[in-house]
């Protein structure tokens, strides 16, 4: 979604702020500008359509000097992608300001700013929060001030910040539903949607809270919160790399993301598992009297997260005896549920901040949820810090809008919190010893499967011309069949539907001819003869067909069938195993395509707004 960066420095700040607007490009965004307050005080700006590169080239061509800067990448919701659209808006010449999220009542606002006098330029929502605040100034408040009864009249979500040339040391913030944090620096602070676009100058960081506005300057930093108090937000270090954000010896970040997921799994196992003792801890303080108290589990997600937890519903009942339920997010969000005593809301997400995502968490606690638990590779997002509970996966920053080890790096979460719940409930010790002993091999047993990539990139090469897939998985594997789909549609445009193959005779089967590649995942599991039918009700119809299938499983390729062959691995581990060569599949298929990989057409990494 739309990106934010802004400084308060000493030194010029246009070259950091694109920067920072670079490393946010995997976001997602359609145009981008930037404001600074130059040597004679006076506001100036540049604003392209199209990509940050542009807005570089045009800043190279016309520098733009100041200390006091803020930049933003927009991706349209009111007002088509347009240069006039793109931020910062400007009031009376010396107002700017950045936003990200919707304005809910802009138009009531336009139309009594007219009232006042004032001019609009653009379609967006945006404008009117620059008009507000130069209009609130006029009674001689404060920048902080006049922000502070700005925000109180908007409606919606927002995470917004304003400059004024007239007072050019300090920008405000302000943030309600959509995040932002602040960058400490010496003799300079920054601020951004995303840390991700300040490592370049910063390691240090605060999160701001829902409501908070922040007054920042060179040398200070003061939260106020919904209230208007003073409050502290406290600044931790952050444990990302600076070279998160480079895409190394690879071609796409969506590939080196695929080719780290041993390394991730590691690190996100690493003081976890002690020998084969799970450190129930690492989920928070009083994590085990939390679980002891479980009855139900209704996990929450949405995209590829969602999918995750449709594996976990498997492993909760069958490993942990426990009742479980998933639901979309903006689904679960809008409609009445029925909340089960001593139930636990698990929310799984890679950002930690999906609008929806958010609500949904929010509502479960309203409505009567005894616990909470996120799943998250955020650390201090809003999903974590709302939640009672969190695990933290440790998959490092994903750039690529299609989610790769964020999704794995859950799932090995999702099956630590299946034995610290079954602990307390059916699983007996050696079964908890088993799984922990499968979830160790995992990272080796993946670089195994990634040794598969050239085979698979031969394969994709018959996806070319195709404008339909079938994924077909049984058990476990079915979530990871929609995964499968889930990425060959993100980013190669070919529809792709997964379903259980036990479904196929109850419609898809009216698809099959040979212009329907058919993707079928096949562990040696005790659903394989089952699925061997599957495969026959395919061939019958004269389906071509692509098995992952497990060495063991009696696979072999033919006229109607190419089989690859995925080393064998413990039943509970497969559904994290089989993951890889479908990822590898939806790229290899895309390169061939040669669409937009990393930011693929119409999506972004983080949804936050509805
Ligand atoms: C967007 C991304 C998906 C992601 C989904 C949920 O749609 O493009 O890759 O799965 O959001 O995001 P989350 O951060 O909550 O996992």
């Amino acid at each position: 979604m739309c990106g934010i960066v802004g400084a308060v420095a000493q030194r010029d700040v246009a070259e950091i702020l694109v920067e920072g607007l670079r490393r946010l490009e995997y976001r997602g965004y359609d145009s981008a500008g930037i404001a600074t307050i130059d040597q004679q005080n006076l506001l100036v700006s540049a604003k392209r359509l199209g990509k940050v590169q542009e807005l570089a080239q045009a800043l190279q061509d016309s520098p733009l000097s100041g200390g006091t800067g803020i930049a933003h990448t927009r991706r349209a919701t009111h007002g088509a992608p347009s240069e006039v659209n793109a931020h910062p808006h400007l009031s009376s010449g010396n107002i700017a300001v950045v936003h990200n999220g919707i304005i809910e009542n802009h138009e009531a606002l336009r139309n009594l700013l007219k009232g006042f006098g004032y001019e609009f330029v653009s379609q967006t929502d945006t404008e009117v929060i620059a008009h507000l605040v130069h209009h609130e100034l006029k009674t001689g408040d404060t920048l902080l001030a006049a922000v502070q009864k700005t925000v109180q009249q908007l409606e919606g979500a927002y995470g917004t910040v304003v400059m004024d040339s007239t007072d050019k040391d300090r920008i405000i913030v302000a943030r309600s539903g959509s995040p932002l944090v602040i960058g400490y620096g010496l003799g300079e602070n920054f601020i951004a949607s995303d840390m991700m676009a300040l490592l370049p100058v910063t390691r240090k960081f605060a999160f701001l809270e829902e409501g908070d506005v922040a007054e920042v300057t060179r040398f200070d930093v003061n939260v106020y919160d919904i209230n208007g108090d003073s409050v502290e937000r406290e600044a931790k270090e952050a444990s990302v790399n600076h070279d998160s954000g480079d895409k190394g010896e690879y071609r796409h970040y969506m590939l080196k993301e695929t080719y780290e997921q041993p390394t991730a799994i590691r690190n996100t196992l690493e003081g976890r598992l002690t020998g084969t003792e799970l450190n129930i801890e690492t989920f928070g303080n009083g994590a085990d009297d939390i679980f002891k108290n479980v009855e139900h589990v209704q996990i929450i997600a949405c995209g590829t997260s969602y999918h995750s937890g449709m594996v976990a519903r498997y492993w909760l009942e069958e490993l942990a005896g426990i009742s479980c339920n998933i639901e979309i997010a903006s689904e679960f969000r809008y409609r009445k549920s029925f909340v089960p005593k001593n139930s636990m809301i698990v929310t799984l997400s890679q950002s930690g901040e999906t609008a929806d995502t958010l609500a949904a968490l929010r509502l479960a606690k309203e409505i009567g949820y005894t616990s909470s638990l996120s799943i998250c590779n955020v650390p201090g997002s809003s999903l974590v810090r709302e939640s009672d509970l969190s695990f933290m996966t440790k998959a490092g920053a994903e750039i690529g809008v299609a989610s790769t080890k964020a999704f794995t790096t859950q799932l090995v979460g999702l099956l630590m919190m299946t034995l610290a719940i079954g602990k307390h409930h059916s699983m007996p010790l050696v079964q908890q010893e088993s799984i922990a002993k499968s979830l160790l091999t995992l990272p080796n047993k993946l670089e195994e499967v990634l040794a598969l990539a050239s085979s698979i990139e031969d394969l994709a090469e018959d996806f070319a011309d195709k404008q339909h897939a079938l994924f077909l998985g049984r058990g476990d594997q079915y979530p990871i069949a929609m995964e499968g789909a889930l990425k060959l549609k993100e980013i190669s445009y070919i529809h792709a539907e997964a379903y259980a193959a036990g479904e196929l005779k109850h419609g898809p089967l009216a698809l099959i001819d040979a212009e329907m590649p058919v993707i079928v995942v096949a562990p040696k599991n005790d659903l394989i003869e089952k699925l061997k039918s599957n495969v026959e009700e395919v061939r019958a119809r004269g389906g071509l067909m692509y098995v992952f299938a497990d060495v063991d499983a009696n696979f072999l390729s033919d006229d109607t069938m190419k089989v690859i062959n995925v080393p064998h691995c413990d039943d509970i581990i497969a559904p994290i195993v089989y993951t890889l060569p479908l990822q590898l599949l939806s790229y290899y298929v895309a390169i061939i395509k040669g669409t937009d990989v990393d930011q693929p057409r119409n999506l972004a990494k983080s949804v936050t707004v509805e």
